[in-house]
């Protein structure tokens, strides 16, 4: 591809804090979807290993799962030449245009995050400043790279939002600076919800270690998990989320994987028990995690290849970063040196 077409490819960037090993939910919202954007677009990817300090982690684990988490999305098949994937601890203009971004940051602003409202009630013990600046570090990650779009989920469409109020504020005192990036909702994407209680969403965090399946989890496990899914008592496999919230989700699962539309999955189980249908959904599920997991075991093996994999991303990622950085400090008036 030539330069110039390669020029008009427009940017995404999207993050994942290594927290814990992505759910299927996280897989299906999210991971699954980065490695197909990458024919249409440039795509960095971020293990936001900064964000996930803003919660008490413990120091090894914390350095293993990013390892891990950068091991799991090459094994999703995300190319790391055609796309950057990088440590966001890596790239240390990241902070640096933080704090530019924080002083054109309201305290009323920030104050008016739900995430925050919910994070500090589930933490009253732990309502640290990071916690608070959480989205003008998010707003940097996004506007470091001018990126166009932004992948995010529902939780992540307010910090979307004020990372555009960010860049529009700061264009309108300083002069065009920034792109102001635009939410990108895939359109192979599906929210996920809990196996124990389907109204609510996926959540790796959630102490019912039944309501998640994991990216990870062997056939067996992830069977017997199927098999618990909270269902409803009237037999029947029909897509209705409001009357049939876990029916509905199990149907998601399938035609996620199955690529069969609702009608064909409830004709397919028209008569059977949903323990036929809870199974089917299991070997769906396993079929398709199965090659990931056994590329995944594969790249973590090699921990110099990782590790190259992100050195390389590094740098590659820092040389975009420090530009963005350079152009704003002079637009604030940082006095830069000549280098010599
Ligand atoms: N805050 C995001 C989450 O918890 C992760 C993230 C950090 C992110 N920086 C980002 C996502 C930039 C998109 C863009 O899910």
């Amino acid at each position: 591809m030539s330069e110039a077409q390669t020029e008009k490819r427009k940017r995404i960037l999207s993050g994942i804090q290594p927290t814990g090993t992505p759910t299927l939910g996280n897989y299906v919202g999210a991971v699954r979807n980065w490695a197909l954007l990458q024919k249409d677009y440039d795509c960095l990817y971020m293990i936001a290993d900064l964000h996930a300090l803003t919660v008490r982690q413990v120091p090894a684990d914390l350095r293993r799962r990013t390892r891990e988490l950068a091991a799991l999305l090459l094994a999703t098949g995300i190319d790391p030449v055609k796309n950057v994937l990088f440590v966001q601890s890596h790239v240390p203009a990241h902070c640096e245009l933080s704090w530019i971004l924080a002083c054109n940051t309201q305290f009323g602003e920030l104050s008016r995050m739900t995430q925050f409202k919910d994070k500090s009630a589930k933490h009253p013990d732990n309502v640290n400043g990071g916690l608070f600046t959480y989205p003008v570090l998010m707003a940097a990650d996004i506007l470091i790279y001018n990126a166009d779009l932004v992948p995010v989920g529902q939780d992540q469409t307010q910090h979307l939002e004020l990372a555009r109020n960010i860049a529009g504020r700061f264009n309108g005192v300083y002069g065009d600076t920034f792109t102001l990036p635009e939410g990108y909702v895939p359109a192979a994407g599906a929210k996920l919800m809990s196996l124990a209680e389907p109204t609510k969403k996926m959540s790796k965090s959630d102490t019912n270690l039944n309501s998640f399946v994991l990216m990870t989890d062997d056939k067996d496990t992830i069977v017997r998990k199927f098999k618990r899914a909270v269902t409803d008592s009237d037999g029947q496999v029909r897509f209705d989320r409001e009357n049939k919230p876990g029916v509905s989700n199990l149907m998601t699962i399938y035609s996620v994987f199955t690529g069969k539309t609702m009608e064909e999955i409830e004709a397919e189980f028209a008569g059977r028990g949903y323990g036929d249908f809870k199974l089917a959904v299991a070997e769906a599920t396993a079929d398709a995690l199965v090659p990931v997991q056994t590329e995944y075991d594969r790249i973590l093996a090699d921990k110099d290849y990782v590790d190259s994999v992100l050195r390389d991303g590094a740098e590659r990622a820092s040389r975009l970063a420090n530009r963005t950085v350079s152009k704003v400090y002079r637009k604030v008036g940082l006095l830069q040196l000549d280098r010599h």
